[in-house]
């Protein structure tokens, strides 16, 4: 009795591994084979040979690859090849549906809405995309111009309007897009407007270490900054000083006039107790009363 027992359950456990068996099989062969995909055209079986006759509406049907569309839409998919930016997604991840505008029907209701995946990237005041991304397809490479963007500037960029307008300069009074001209984004040479440079320094790297593009007249300048870009200007100073016996030509100008163009020292920043009050009250602390300029120190009793 035990015996026939066994035998059933065995006969049990082999018919159900036989159906787990054949469910799986069965998956494997409704699944498409690795490469079937991009080979497959729409109508064609999978050998790659139409089957004749009844045979043809036997075949599956797949949907449509982006390779595909673009047989038919050639000028759209090398669009989006060559200039698409991040928009290289594939086509029907945009266009779920398509091929059913009629005349009399809204084009908007059949194309994607940007708004599907974006929203409001720039804010409320921004809803009309394709205003400025002329072309959906390659949204940055198909912006707009500068110029058909200057009014809008500022409304995105509120750092550089700040910027200009508190430290009031020349430049406040040019446009925006007098500067950053033509392409959006586009940045431009300082000498493009300013030839003959009055320092040594010829490309923007070099102007902006002392005058932010926003800010040209908030100027300032590295510690490492040589006397001769400050003699350009303040050659009789520069002049004099070179000449000095005294310790103050062994300092660098920025040494003294550190970090911002004018800003002057007084002497008692460096020489905080050099004499006596006695000694300096008839003077009215004035230290140049006896000492002169600081670019040609006279030290009273020496030569
Ligand atoms: C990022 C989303 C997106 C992708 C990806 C995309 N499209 Fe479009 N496409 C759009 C939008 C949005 C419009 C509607 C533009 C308008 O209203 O003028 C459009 C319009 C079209 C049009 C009609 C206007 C025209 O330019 O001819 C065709 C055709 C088209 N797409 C085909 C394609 C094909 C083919 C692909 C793939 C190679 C593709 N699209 C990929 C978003 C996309
Ligand atoms: C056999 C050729 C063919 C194929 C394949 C094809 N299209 Fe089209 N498509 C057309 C034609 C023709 C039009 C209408 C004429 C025109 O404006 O280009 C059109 C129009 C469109 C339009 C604009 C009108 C609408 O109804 O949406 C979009 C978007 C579009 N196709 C997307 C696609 C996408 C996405 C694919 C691939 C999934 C695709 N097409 C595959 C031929 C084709
Ligand atoms: C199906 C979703 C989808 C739709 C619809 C769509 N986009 Fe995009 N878009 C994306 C994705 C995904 C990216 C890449 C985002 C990322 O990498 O962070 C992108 C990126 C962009 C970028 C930056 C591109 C770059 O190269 O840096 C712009 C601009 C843009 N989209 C504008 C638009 C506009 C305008 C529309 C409507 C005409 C639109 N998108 C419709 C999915 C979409
Ligand atoms: C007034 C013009 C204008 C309008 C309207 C506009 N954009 Fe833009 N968008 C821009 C400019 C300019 C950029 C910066 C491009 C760059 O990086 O050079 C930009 C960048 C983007 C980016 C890239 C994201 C980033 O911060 O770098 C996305 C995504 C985008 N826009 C989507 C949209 C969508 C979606 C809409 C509609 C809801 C829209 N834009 C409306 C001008 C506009
Ligand atoms: C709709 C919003 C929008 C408008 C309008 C807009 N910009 Fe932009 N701009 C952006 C975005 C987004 C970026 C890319 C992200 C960033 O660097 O801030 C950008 C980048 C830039 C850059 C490059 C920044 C860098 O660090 O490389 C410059 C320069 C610039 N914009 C100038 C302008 C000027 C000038 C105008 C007007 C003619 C303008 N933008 C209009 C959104 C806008
Ligand atoms: C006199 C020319 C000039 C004017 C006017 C000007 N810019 Fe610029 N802008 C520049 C230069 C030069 C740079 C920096 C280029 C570099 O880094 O080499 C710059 C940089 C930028 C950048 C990149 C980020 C940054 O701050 O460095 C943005 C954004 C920008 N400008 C926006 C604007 C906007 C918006 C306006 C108007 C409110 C404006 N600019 C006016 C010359 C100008
Ligand atoms: C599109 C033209 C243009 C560009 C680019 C430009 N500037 Fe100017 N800048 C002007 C004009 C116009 C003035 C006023 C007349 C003059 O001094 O030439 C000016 C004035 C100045 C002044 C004197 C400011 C004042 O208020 O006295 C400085 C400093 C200056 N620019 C530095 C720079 C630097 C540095 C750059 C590059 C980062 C630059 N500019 C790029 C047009 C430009
Ligand atoms: C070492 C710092 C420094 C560098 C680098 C520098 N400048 Fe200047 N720039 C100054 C100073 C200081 C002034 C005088 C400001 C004043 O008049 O108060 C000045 C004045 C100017 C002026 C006003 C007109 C003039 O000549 O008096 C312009 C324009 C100018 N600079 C453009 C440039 C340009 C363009 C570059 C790069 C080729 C540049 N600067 C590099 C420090 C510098
Ligand atoms: C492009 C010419 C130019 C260059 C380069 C230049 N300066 Fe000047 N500097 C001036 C002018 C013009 C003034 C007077 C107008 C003013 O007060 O802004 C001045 C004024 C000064 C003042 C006096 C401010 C006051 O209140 O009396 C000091 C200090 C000064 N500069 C130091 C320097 C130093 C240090 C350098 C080199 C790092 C330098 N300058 C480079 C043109 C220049
Ligand atoms: C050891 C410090 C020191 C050094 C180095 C120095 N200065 Fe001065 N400078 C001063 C002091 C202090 C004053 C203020 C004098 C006063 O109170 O009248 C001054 C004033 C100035 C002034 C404005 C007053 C005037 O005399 O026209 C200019 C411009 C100037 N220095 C430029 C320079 C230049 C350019 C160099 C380098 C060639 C330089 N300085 C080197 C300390 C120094
Ligand atoms: C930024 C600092 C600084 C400022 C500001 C400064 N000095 Fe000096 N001064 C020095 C240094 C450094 C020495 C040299 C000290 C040494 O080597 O012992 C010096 C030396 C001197 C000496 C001795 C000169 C010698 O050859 O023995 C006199 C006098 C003097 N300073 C006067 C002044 C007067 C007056 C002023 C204001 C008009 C002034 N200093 C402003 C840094 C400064
Ligand atoms: C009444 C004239 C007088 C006045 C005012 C005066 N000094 Fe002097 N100073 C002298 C004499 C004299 C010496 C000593 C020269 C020597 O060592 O023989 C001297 C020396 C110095 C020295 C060099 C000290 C050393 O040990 O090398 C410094 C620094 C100095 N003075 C700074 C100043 C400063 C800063 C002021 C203004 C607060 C000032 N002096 C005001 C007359 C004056």
């Amino acid at each position: 009795m035990k015996g026939t027992g066994n035998k059933w359950r065995m006969l049990l456990a082999i018919g159900f591994l036989i159906i787990i068996y054949g469910c799986v099989a069965a998956q494997e062969t409704r699944q498409p084979q690795p490469g079937a995909d991009k080979k497959a055209i729409a109508g064609e079986s999978e050998s790659g040979t139409e089957p004749t006759g009844a045979g043809i509406y036997q075949q599956k049907i797949k949907p449509l690859t982006t390779r595909q569309c673009a047989q038919c839409h050639y000028a759209v998919f090398s669009d989006i090849r060559d200039r698409g930016g991040r928009h290289q997604l594939s086509c029907t991840e945009c266009h779920e549906t398509f091929h059913t505008w009629k005349p009399g029907r809204e084009w908007s209701s059949v194309v994607p809405r940007c708004a599907t995946c974006h929203e409001l990237p720039h804010g409320p005041a921004f809803p009309e995309c394709l205003k400025c991304h002329t072309d959906p397809h390659a949204p940055i490479a198909g912006l707009v111009k500068a110029e058909a963007l200057a009014d809008d500037c500022i409304r995105c960029h509120a750092a550089q309007e700040n910027e200009l307008r508190r430290h009031k300069s020349a430049h406040t009074e040019v446009a925006c897009s007098e500067c950053h001209h033509d392409r959006h984004g586009y940045k431009p040479k300082c000498n493009e407007c300013h030839d003959e440079p009055h320092t040594p320094y010829t490309d923007n790297a070099g102007c902006q270490t002392c005058h932010p593009a926003h800010a040209p007249r908030n100027i300032t300048y590295p510690a490492t900054t040589p006397n001769q870009v400050c003699a350009g200007c303040h050659e009789e100073i520069a002049d004099k000083l070179a000449h000095s016996h005294r310790k103050h030509a062994t300092k660098p100008c920025v040494f003294c006039h550190v970090d911002r163009h004018g800003y002057v020292p007084h002497c008692t920043k460096c020489h905080s107790e050099p004499h006596s009050k006695k000694m300096l009250e008839p003077f009215k602390y004035n230290c140049k009363a006896c000492h002169g300029e600081p670019h040609n120190l006279i030290l009273p009793g020496h030569e």
